[in-house]
């Protein structure tokens, strides 16, 4: 039965002058705080009042008393107790509490010390409806209506800083709910008396990185450079490839303790890709995204005498935030003229800046191109199934409940015109409304007298534990970003199948908190896209669960900071294998960087899987670099999950072996004994499925099958092509360069990628093997009675699959010939095939039929041609439009350097004559995607060695084709002989303005290289003007010794380490 004193206390004065509706506010609302107006001063036309109430400081007892007491009383009037008396018995336990916990201190604004009153412990109830009495006091918030909803978390029993962010991060995903967003507070512990109280460091629990550049620009949200500063000086590495998409890890710092920085798991870095329907390509080109939910961190709330210094709470967003204010503001993102540039709005295109326009036509463009963003931000949140209000249906909302509570209360309740109505102005018809009386009723939300940060640094001295970070490992990898439309992806059978690879993870672990790290080194492109394909996979199961894994971004091995591996780590790692079996560039340093920690005890203690990405074709160095990487790993003291393996990437069936990688991902859950062989060895998997089979062709899985397979891989990918000219530097074997001329015929050529070709066997040498074998050529290669015929006709097969310059892999062959008499090794050892025949031949050792049995076998101990891979050093595309060459449309140049012994750039050139058939294939380089990104809008200094001058000559051709002035520098250092061959490009450049600096540094006796020339004056103050002052990007290419000294060179030119001033403006292509 509700008390009728409480019915009557709840009845306003009906009267409707702005006197009675002062009278009911200081009848109903006992407690004001100040708003920062005095008697002479009003402050309602700020933006900010001052002295505006804030919570961290000492308040008398008495003033506590009041508070807690008027509080319990409003809770009354709100129907939260069923009688008085129940209240009134609540004040007395609440203000003995206080009493009790009450102490002398120094009191702020009191000149003596005076007896500060202490705190009280808030049921869940109290809490609750204080928090939600905050928010409907919040003046400059138009969400008000909503506020009955608001949900506590209640964390008042945490205490320490990991803790803390750990419980945000847990409770964020329940939060945010799938998409629609349930209000939420998490309230850590109240502050006590003489102490700061727990707080956060980040201002957001989502929030981006803004990165002061050396040019003073600001890459990603201006308003958070500060912040981003802050959180770097507690320890944090941001990713190595910054992007204006950081997002911030999440930095508490408890009461009595060292801040904790945590890496939000991946399945709450949600962000939304503001996409227009009207506009698609124009909104993908613009590549803008925010942040699915607000959630403001560094706000306490005052309820009741009581302080909460660390109250993230998380809400959504008004689209005007972000369309209007985040992404538009000059100061912010500002993309409001590259959105009017993108959507090719009427009459952008009469201007290059905008600052040139008539004023108002520069308003009418920015006012569309807000408009048109505003819409985005909508409409993409709405696809992707996340909360967010429109303006006019918040204003609208509001608008309903000030009104309706006006008419029950008899006053309205305080509201800050400028920030309540929406920034498009009078077409929200709140505009209209302008302010309440300007008064701030407490339970309040307010800010910490304290900046955290600063708090932080004058305590630390007297802290021993260091900031703990969770992200131990790859750090400094991008950050991954999860859009939200992922959210609503349907639960696959895949989604299943990683479910639970990923609980077993964690199993495996012994850790509910383990870290997963994917790096991969590759030498061109496949490692790469296999670890973003395992990255997706998980990422994809980590948005629909609570798991506590922590994904970290895939990067490089080179990004592995070896000391920092530890036993919450999991790595999973893809190694490709280049050269002889070597690592590729990207992996070389994490290599050394293990072989140097190989005898330092205490060995570390982190578990690995390693997916070897090799082809078993280069069959004595089968996964060799993976090899490495595996014995580096093991001598580190790393240990090896099940399912590490070596497998023969079957690009001919996939251009990236996924298949081969769901085997790798499954077997990743076979406990680590079962997955070592005997003696430890590693299982090996062929592309079919788990068979183990040895590093060389032979025993354990049929050789015919395993041939079969490796020729349709060569068949499937590999084209014809003719060579029709070649230039060269010079007429020695083995030194200097040439430029070969490809007619690649319909093969269309990915523009600024590699051109891998098959060296082929001169017909001569094809003809007599023929002979020898007593085969005529034009027969089926006869693999296996049980293998279907593939169509490869047995001249097809030593003309262009086997290479009859490589050594066999076996002779156990010859003892199968019969002669009777035995072959002294040291006259074969190191031949190439064609010539161990050749030998036996003609020292009369070779039947003159031999049998099919021992045919096969010759056949099987062949080794098949391996591809020599060159960058792309022309440019087709450009010249072809301009029509200024006399070029055919499938003609391709790469710059060969010659090797002694090389087997395409020595043995095939030397030998051949033009035009010469081979075959080729063209691929995408590591860097190729950059490359055709950059079309000269902002300057690139390219410098080059030897034959990594190919791919800055097709740059240069393309610049020149499209008359892109001023838009390159160029280094080069190049043996004496090959100027010739690099200077016509390098005039053309210079000439017609496209290159400002073409500098040449010939082989000399000084042995002065191209790179000491950038410490002389005038290359000086170019490149760093160009880098630091104009944000030029930097692409070397050149071997791997030359790029170090290149790399340590400009260190020596700009103010700071160049690879950390460049980030990703720095493209390497090393080999
Ligand atoms: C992405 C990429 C792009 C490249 N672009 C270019 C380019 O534009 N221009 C360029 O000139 N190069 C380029 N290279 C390097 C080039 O692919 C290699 O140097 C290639 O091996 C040269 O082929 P070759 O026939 O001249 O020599 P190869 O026959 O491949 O011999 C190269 C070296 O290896 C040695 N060798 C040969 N056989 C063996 C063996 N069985 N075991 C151990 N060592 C052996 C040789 O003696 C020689 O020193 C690139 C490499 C990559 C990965
Ligand atoms: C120049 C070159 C050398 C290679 N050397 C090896 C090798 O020694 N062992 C091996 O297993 N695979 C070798 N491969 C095959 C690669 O492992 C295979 O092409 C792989 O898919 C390349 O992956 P990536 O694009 O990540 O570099 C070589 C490939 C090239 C082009």
């Amino acid at each position: 039965m509700p008390d009728a004193r409480i019915e009557q206390y709840n009845v306003p004065t009906q009267q409707s002058s702005a006197a009675l509706e002062f009278e009911n506010i200081k009848r109903q609302c006992p407690v004001l705080a100040s708003t920062g107006c005095n008697a002479d001063f009003c402050q309602s036309g700020r933006m900010l009042h001052t002295d505006e109430p804030r919570v961290g400081e000492n308040r008398p007892i008495e003033v506590v008393m009041n508070e807690a007491e008027q509080f319990l009383r409003e809770m009354l009037q709100g129907g939260l107790f069923s009688t008085i008396d129940e209240c009134e018995e609540r004040i007395r336990v609440v203000h003995a509490e206080i009493c009790s916990n009450s102490r002398h201190g120094i009191i702020p604004g009191q000149e003596q010390l005076g007896f500060v009153g202490g705190i009280y412990y808030q049921s869940t109830q109290e809490l609750e409806f204080g928090l939600r009495r905050s928010w409907r006091n919040a003046r400059k918030c138009i969400m008000r209506s909503q506020h009955e909803t608001l949900v506590l978390k209640d964390l008042r029993h945490i205490t320490s800083s990991l803790e803390m962010a750990n419980e945000v991060i847990k409770g964020m995903q329940e939060a945010f709910n799938k998409g629609s967003i349930r209000p939420t507070t998490f309230v850590f512990p109240a502050r006590t008396v003489d102490q700061r109280g727990p707080m956060i460091i980040s201002q957001q629990l989502l929030a981006f990185a803004g990165y002061k550049m050396n040019d003073g620009s600001i890459l990603g949200d201006p308003a958070n450079v500060q912040l981003t500063k802050d959180i770097i000086e507690l320890g944090w590495t941001p990713p190595e490839y910054k992007t204006r998409w950081d997002l911030l890890p999440f930095v508490t710092l408890a009461e009595n303790a060292a801040p904790a920085i945590v890496e939000l798991p991946l399945n709450l870095q949600k962000l939304v890709q503001i996409r227009h329907p009207r506009y698609e390509s124009a909104f993908e080109d613009l590549d803008l995204k925010w942040v699915a939910a607000p959630a403001l961190s560094r706000l306490g709330f005052d309820i009741g005498g009581v302080q909460y210094t660390a109250t993230p709470f998380i809400g959504w967003f008004m689209d005007a935030e972000i369309g209007v204010r985040n992404l538009a503001d000059s100061f912010r993102y500002n993309v409001l003229p590259d959105v009017v540039k993108a959507l090719k709005l009427e009459g952008s295109k009469d201007y290059d800046d905008m600052d040139d326009l008539p004023e108002y036509e520069k308003l009418a463009l920015l006012s569309r191109a807000q408009a048109e963003l505003t819409y985005a931000v909508t409409w993409s949140f709405q696809n992707a199934g996340v909360s967010i209000s429109d303006s006019f249906t918040a204003s609208a909302n509001y608008i309903e409940f000030d009104d309706a509570f006006k008419a029950k209360h008899g006053y309205r309740l305080p509201s800050d015109p400028y920030w309540l109505a929406p920034p498009q102005g009078s077409i929200v018809p709140i505009w209209h409304r302008g302010g309440a009386p300007n008064y701030q009723p407490k339970p309040l939300i307010a800010k910490h007298v304290l900046n955290p940060m600063k708090a932080w640094r004058r305590e630390k001295n007297s802290y021993s534990s260091p900031v703990r970070q969770l992200a131990p490992v790859s750090a400094k990898a991008i950050p991954n970003q999860i859009i939200a439309q992922s959210i609503s992806v349907a639960t696959s059978i895949t989604t299943q199948f990683i479910s639970n690879k990923l609980q077993g993870f964690e199993a495996l672990m012994g850790t509910d908190s383990c870290h997963i790290a994917i790096h991969y080194c590759t030498a061109g492109t496949t490692a790469r896209k296999l670890a973003d394909k395992l990255h997706k996979k998980i990422a994809m199961y980590l948005a629909k669960t609570t798991s506590k894994v922590i994904l970290h971004n895939i990067a490089t091995l080179d990004a592995i900071e070896v000391d920092e591996l530890g036993p919450n780590t999991l790595l999973l790692l893809v190694v490709s294998s280049t050269g002889f079996g070597d690592i590729p560039a990207n992996g070389q340093a994490f290599y050394n960087a293990c072989k140097l920690r190989e005898n330092s005890t205490p060995k570390l203690n982190f578990r690995f899987s390693l997916f070897g990405n090799g082809d078993s074709r280069y069959a004595d160095s089968y996964n060799g670099g993976a090899l490495k990487v595996l014995e580096a790993l093991n001598g580190i003291g790393g240990t090896s999950l099940g399912g590490s393996g070596f497998f023969d990437a079957d690009t001919a069936l996939e251009p990236v072996p996924t298949q081969a990688l769901d085997r790798w991902f499954h077997a990743l859950q076979q406990p680590y004994d079962a997955a070592l062989g005997v003696n430890g060895q590693m299982t090996i998997h062929d592309s079919k499925g788990n068979i183990t089979i040895p590093l060389k062709r032979g025993s354990i899985v049929d050789p015919w099958t395993l041939l079969v397979q490796q020729l349709k891989i060569l068949t499937a990918q590999f084209v014809p092509a003719t060579i029709v000219d070649i230039k060269r530097g010079s007429e020695l074997p083995g030194t200097g360069s040439m430029i070969v001329t490809l007619d690649v015929g319909a093969t269309p050529c990915v523009h600024l990628g590699c051109i891998q070709v098959l060296p082929v066997n001169s017909p001569a040498k094809v003809e007599t093997i023929l002979s020898l074998l007593n085969l005529d050529g034009s027969e089926w290669l006869d693999l296996s009675k049980t293998e279907a015929i593939i169509g490869i006709t047995n001249k097809r097969f030593f003309a262009e699959l086997v290479d009859l310059e490589a050594p066999f892999s076996d002779l156990a062959w010859i003892s199968q010939l019969k002669i009777g008499e035995n072959i002294p090794e040291a006259s074969i050892d190191g031949l190439g095939s064609f010539k161990v025949l050749q030998y036996l031949q003609s020292q009369g050792l070779f039947p003159e039929y031999v049998s099919q049995e021992v045919r096969k076998n010759i056949i099987l101990s062949m080794r098949l041609l391996t591809e020599r891979v060159f960058s792309v050093a022309s440019s087709a595309p450009v010249l072809r439009l301009k029509g200024s060459q006399k070029r055919t449309c499938n003609e391709v140049d790469i710059m060969v350097k010659s090797v002694a012994n090389g087997r395409f750039s020595d043995a095939f050139l030397s030998a051949c004559s033009l035009p010469v058939a081979l075959q080729v294939r063209s691929i995408e380089a590591a860097c190729t995607r950059k490359l055709t990104e950059w079309t000269g809008q902002t300057h690139m200094v390219a410098i080059a060695t030897g034959a990594g001058f190919g791919p800055v000559r097709a740059l240069l051709q393309r610049q020149i084709g499209l008359s892109r002035e001023k838009s390159m520098s160029v280094f080069v250092g190049v043996k004496a002989c090959d100027v010739s061959l690099i200077s016509d490009v390098l005039d053309e450049a210079a000439i017609s303005g496209i290159a400002d600096v073409v500098d040449i540094v010939p082989s000399n006796e000084n042995k002065l290289r191209i790179q000491d020339r950038f410490l002389e004056p005038c290359n000086r103050q170019h490149l760093k003007k160009k880098i630091e002052g104009d944000g030029a990007l930097v692409f070397i290419c050149s071997g791997q010794i030359q790029a170090t000294e290149i790399i340590r060179k400009l260190d020596e030119v700009v103010d700071g380490e160049i690879r950390v001033i460049l980030g990703e403006r720095l493209i390497l292509e090393v080999y």
